[in-house]
């Protein structure tokens, strides 16, 4: 199978901001365990990361012609408000699992609403960066 794992706004921050949340791991480190974990599946994975909501909306519209089994989808504060990426993840039919590295529900109100929720396939939160194997994993099932 082939994967894209986008992470949106403030992720490539990841190991330098709120530790305790997030953990002390950069972006990279967390992808490059990703990339051996899809190896090792005989699966290919691609990265993104943008600040841009724009960028970020381009890069779901560019998914339209099912190049991808499966996009897992961290959208950082987007998330929360979003529209455009809801409708941008709606213009596709390739599945795309929401993901969060923490549990946004545990966290300030500003965080329990997901306006993309609602046109993803499924939700992942809580698990650090395992949330983004569960999220690949869940293409299996
Ligand atoms: C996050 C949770 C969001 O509320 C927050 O704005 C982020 C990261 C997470 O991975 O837990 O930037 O998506």
């Amino acid at each position: 199978m082939k994967f894209l794992v986008i992470n949106g706004v403030n992720l490539n921050m990841t190991g330098r901001r709120e530790e305790g949340v997030y953990g002390s791991e950069s972006l990279d480190d967390i992808n490059r365990q990703i990339a051996a974990f899809c190896k090792k599946n005989g699966d290919e994975v691609e990265f993104y990361q943008s600040n841009v909501e724009g960028e970020l909306c381009s890069k779901i519209q560019s998914c339209i012609d099912g190049q991808y089994d499966g996009v897992v989808l961290n959208a950082g504060a987007f998330t929360h408000y979003s529209y455009a990426l809801h409708d941008a993840i709606r213009c596709i039919s390739t599945p795309v699992v929401e993901v969060h590295m923490s549990n946004v529900h545990a966290r300030e109100e500003f965080r329990h609403r997901s306006v993309i929720s609602p046109a993803c396939k499924g939700v992942i939160a809580g698990f650090g960066k395992n949330s983004y194997i569960l999220a690949l994993e869940s293409f299996k099932l």
